[in-house]
């Protein structure tokens, strides 16, 4: 059993701690918080051996009645793996522990593109990643994109892609972030960062992408437009979506008008955490228009949930990192322990 250790235990954190649990070939070695709440809580009682991020605020989790099993350089030494799921721009700061362990690092879409070997996709990019030592998980966002993109342009020419990405202002726990009365155009400038960051994943894609903030939690929405350079029906695309795994095209039946019926969906079927690991595409959306200069724009709407979208592709990831599995394998054993698939 591979060890696997999660550093910052918090939204991505804790999904991951569980999505290695349900694995048949890794398990925890263990999770590190900087202070003892009731997710420090929950660890213990999920028999996570819980350890300190920060030495000075160690005395803390005893206060509270938290018996550590060390300081997270403890935990770095003895995984085979760590997960990085820190806030944003913390795992930059933690690399140079992972290096002195010789602990090869997952980092997450908060994080620089820059100082790792590989950006990570398991649909998109697999193989890049096997065998390295420190990977990005790309975001939530540009993991939604990658799944579209790579059985699109396996199937088709994908010419050009724009995107306008609704934002959620914030995730349920968030409780300071906003707007709480507003649409804010974010960033204001065009195109935003997100076509650069699925760049990381398809280099040559020509993509602009454009982002707002709203006041939701749920779930990001992508209004998608592909210019093709050949002329497939909605139909035929709609079937290249269907046969991909960590795609559900929403069918007409279902009555699945928004985010919240599909969160909804998600509890009703007993997902933990009313979890979505899968792009949530609007069948009904999947439309092609005649394009004036040759082949047709494809448009559709999916729905991406933040907080869970990468956590399949974390899992991947480690594979992939400890050379465990190819692609094909991986996802296969990732998706059957989770249960993806509706
Ligand atoms: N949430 C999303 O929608 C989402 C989606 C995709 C990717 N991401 C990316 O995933 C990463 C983590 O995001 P998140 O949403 O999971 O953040 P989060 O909910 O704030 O969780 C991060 C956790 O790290 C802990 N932490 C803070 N400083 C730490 C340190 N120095 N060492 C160890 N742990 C520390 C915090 O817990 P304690 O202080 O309580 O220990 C916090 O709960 C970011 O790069 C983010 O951009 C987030």
């Amino acid at each position: 059993m591979l060890r696997v250790g999660i550093n910052g235990y918090g939204t991505i954190g804790k999904r991951v701690a569980d999505a290695v649990a349900a694995q048949p070939d890794m398990e925890v070695a263990g999770v590190a918080k900087t202070r003892p709440n009731f997710e420090a809580e929950l660890a213990v009682e999920r028999d996570y051996p819980l350890y300190a991020a920060i030495e000075e605020r160690a005395e803390r989790f005893a206060d509270a009645g938290l018996e550590l099993a060390g300081m997270v350089e403890d935990l770095v030494e003895e995984s085979d793996v760590v997960v990085d799921a820190t806030p944003g721009g913390i795992g930059e700061q933690n690399k140079p522990m992972y290096e002195a362990y010789d602990t090869p690092a997952l980092f997450q879409g908060g994080e620089s593109a820059d100082f790792v070997d590989a950006s990570f996709n398991a649909r998109a990019n697999f193989e890049a990643s096997v065998g390295a030592d420190y990977v990005r998980v790309v975001s939530c966002n540009t993991t939604g994109l990658s799944r579209l993109v790579a059985p699109l342009q396996e199937h088709y020419d994908v010419q050009k892609v724009r995107a306008t990405l609704v934002r959620r202002g914030g995730d349920p726990a968030q409780t300071g972030r906003g707007p709480i009365n507003d649409i804010v155009p974010n960033p204001i400038s065009l195109p935003s960062h997100h076509g650069p960051d699925v760049n990381t994943i398809f280099p040559d894609l020509a993509i602009d992408t454009l982002g707002l903030k709203v006041p939701a939690t749920l779930m990001h929405m992508h209004s998608v437009n592909v210019t093709l350079g050949d002329e497939p029906t909605a139909e035929e695309v709609r079937a290249v979506l269907e046969a991909e795994t960590r795609i559900k095209v929403i069918r007409e039946e279902e009555g699945i008008d928004g985010a919240g019926k599909l969160k909804e969906l998600a509890q009703d079927v007993g997902r933990p955490r009313a979890d979505l690991w899968e792009n949530c595409v609007w069948g009904e959306s999947i439309t092609v228009e005649e394009n004036a200069n040759a082949g047709v724009d494809l448009y559709l709407f999916q729905a991406i949930h933040q907080e869970s979208d990468v956590v399949p592709e974390n899992v991947d990831a480690i594979r992939a990192v400890a050379e465990l599995a190819d692609a094909e394998e991986s996802v296969r054993l990732t998706n059957d322990a989770l249960g993806l698939g509706f």
